[in-house]
């Protein structure tokens, strides 16, 4: 199994090379992410081309048994390349030009970048072609911007409308454009989204067609290498809940995705295993994390301090938890210099193996070597999961934009209660075969396609269990809302209408469930009218009195819930404990601060056990397991150290 570092070379003198090595081969350290933003030494100047340190850097490396990924250099493009060619920064929306001196300073629909990034890869790959130390590439350095305002880019958004459209009085039809006066007459008029508060469907078409210029470009570098490189795979560093692409289709070409984790928070942790589901579910397989944190960053927009001894451990093994085949940690040493001198590494500025995290990835290195190959290839299997559509990432995040709420905290309210009780979770399309699933949770689900909506008639009726939160189905693929009663389409699916809603932004709205429990309604409420469903609990104040907000109706052999308000985590807790009964681990016991994940191969079941408290905590344990760690047996009281973590078996 691999266990590495995010490695710059180019930031030290030649001679430091043999030292971190050595060390890399101590921690046991097996593989290193290099090139990443090294265009510039990697071609100095237009066409002339220096891989010789490099070979160098990785000579050095093999001697120690490091095996190396490569990164493709683009997400960087050196002075000499902008200077010759301004256009390819950025037009940002404000109307100026991006500046050289930061990253990420390319438009990504320009030509000329197209032609020398190509050159680049490709002389890249020709030079290590047959290299067996280079296992696999890195495509750029996380995808995601800056939007380009660009000629070019209004030119190929006109461009991409007409194939998407085919006729103007299509595209005015559907964006609405008879409100204020929006109707286009030809397709050079139609500008780029540039004005804030804009038509919610250009908004809509803007972020898929942005999404897709990415996943042209990136297809472009994987035509490239794969068709000099084969046999070595492909992989891009994603940002977990970044919400600009849609992943899923960035995904499709990669061999794996991996992801970067930057924890900030320990009581953050389902925040985290969330931002890991999603990752692994983009492929519906394992995935490596290709940067890690492992201590304190300090940046305008993020304050982390130095983390204790054990905090960095534990964060990795909740990445092997929720699927992780790999870990790389960022980065290998701290630099001295540029703008990230207040990032932590492995190694601190002085370069000695006196720092905790080197301390802590040896350790790491240490046990994956011995326990690693137990578990690798053992996948995370999830009864339940979580509908993640990136056009209803988008239609959400338009409004959160304007903030009336955090999407993510929407799903992390359904999401938090099963995982609460150690049931593992997908995140999934929804269009995806979903009967393997006990239960589908659907919270802020805006968009609901007819492929959509059949597919989850079919999941219910052969006794899935389908949960809708509020607002279901409001929109259709348009951005637009939906002119029939809601919710539209599944209406009989779920036995109730929706004539009535509001939002609850300054108003306080009791829920009283039908066992008596009461509860403080929040974001938005849909008043819910039953038909054949049954209610599960009722709004109790003001004007909405008597109104339905949960319910519950059978359909086929199997049940929709819908789940009308914001509610306190309490009631997300109970409701899902009463639903999903049998699923979760009768056999081990834990108090809030502990993460139970589970993986599981051939029979055997690795329960990873995690605290996520720097104090001491404590689990039961109803039967006897085996402890991989350690090696030990285990029963009843288990008591666990500040941020302990035990494999059972
Ligand atoms: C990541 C990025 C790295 C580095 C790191 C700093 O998002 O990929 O290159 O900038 O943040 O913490
Ligand atoms: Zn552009």
């Amino acid at each position: 199994m691999y266990l590495g570092a995010d490695y710059y070379p180019e930031h030290w003198e030649k001679e430091r090379w043999p030292i971190d090595a050595e060390l890399m081969q101590k921690a046991g350290i097996n593989v290193v992410r290099l090139a990443e933003f090294a265009w510039s030494k990697l071609e100095p100047e237009d066409n002339v081309h220096d891989f010789k340190w490099l070979d160098e850097v990785m000579d050095v490396l093999n001697k120690r048994g490091v095996k190396v990924i490569l990164s493709t250099p683009t997400a960087a493009p050196p002075s000499w390349l902008i200077n010759k060619h301004p256009h390819i920064l950025p037009l940002l929306k404000n109307g100026q030009r991006m500046a050289f001196g930061a990253r990420r300073h390319y438009c990504i629909t320009n030509r000329t970048y197209y032609y020398y990034s190509e050159r680049i890869i490709r002389k890249l790959a020709e030079h290590y072609k047959n290299d067996p130390q280079v296992i696999g590439w890195q495509i750029d350095n996380e995808f995601g911007g800056p939007k380009c305002y660009c000629d070019n880019c209004k030119k190929e958004f006109q461009h991409w409308l007409k194939l998407k459209y085919k006729t103007l009085e299509n595209l005015n039809q559907s964006w609405g454009n008879a409100f204020w006066s929006h109707d286009y007459t030809s397709w050079e008029e139609i500008p780029l989204p540039i004005v804030d508060y804009h038509n919610p469907t250009f908004d809509l078409d803007f972020r898929r067609f942005f999404s897709d210029m990415t996943l042209k470009y990136s297809n472009m570098q994987i035509r490239i290498l794969k068709s000099i490189t084969p046999d070595k795979f492909i992989t891009h560093n994603f940002m977990g809940l970044f919400p600009q692409l849609n992943y899923y289709k960035l995904a499709e070409k990669y061999d794996f995705v991996s992801w970067d984790n930057y924890p900030e928070k320990l009581e953050n942790k389902f925040h985290i295993g969330l931002a890991h589901d999603i990752m692994r579910g983009l492929k519906k397989k394992n995935f490596w994390v290709m940067e890690e944190r492992v201590s304190y960053i300090i940046r305008e927009d993020i304050i982390i301090p130095t983390l204790p001894p054990g905090q960095m451990r534990l964060w990795t093994y909740q990445c092997y938890a929720h699927g992780a085949e790999a870990v790389v940690y960022f980065r290998w040493r701290a630099c001295s210099f540029g703008i990230e001198q207040f990032d932590s590494g492995i190694l601190g500025h002085d370069g000695t193996d006196k720092s905790i995290s080197y301390r802590e990835a040896a350790q790491m290195g240490s046990e994956i070597r011995r326990i690693g190959p137990q578990f690798e290839g053992s996948k995370v299997v999830s009864p339940a999961a979580i509908v993640y559509d990136y056009d209803n990432v988008w239609v959400n995040y338009a409004y959160q934009e304007r903030p009336m709420y955090n999407y993510p905290d929407e799903m992390l309210r359904f999401y938090k209660a099963i995982r609460k009780r150690g049931i593992n979770v997908d995140m999934v399309k929804s269009t995806d075969e979903l009967s393997k699933y006990k239960a589908i949770i659907a919270p802020l689900m805006y968009i609901v396609t007819d492929e959509a909506a059949d597919n989850i008639k079919r999941y219910v009726e052969k006794g899935g269990i389908f949960i809708a939160g509020f607002r279901f189905g409001i929109k259709d693929t348009h951005s637009n809302m939906v002119k029939s009663v809601l919710p539209g389409k599944l209406e009989k699916l779920f036995g109730l209408s929706i004539h009535t809603w509001d939002n609850l932004r300054e108003k306080k709205v009791e829920v009283k469930d039908t066992e008596g429990n009461i509860y403080q309604a929040d974001t938005f409420a849909d008043l819910i009218t039953p038909k054949e469903a049954k209610p599960i609990a009722r709004y109790n104040s003001n004007w909405y009195t008597g109104h339905t907000a949960v319910a519950v109706n059978t359909f086929g052999k199997g049940r929709a819930y819908y789940v009308g308000c914001g509610l306190p985590q309490g009631f997300y807790d109970r409701f899902i404990e009463k639903i999903l009964p049998g699923l979760a681990l009768e056999s081990i016991k834990v108090p809030d601060e502990v993460e139970i994940a589970t993986r599981g191969k051939k029979g055997k079941r690795f329960v990873f056990v995690m605290n996520f408290s720097a104090k001491p905590s404590r689990i039961f344990l109803k039967k006897k397991y085996t402890e991989l760690i350690k090696g030990e047996r285990l029963e009843e009281k288990i008591d666990l150290g500040p941020f302990e973590v035990l494999i059972l078996m």
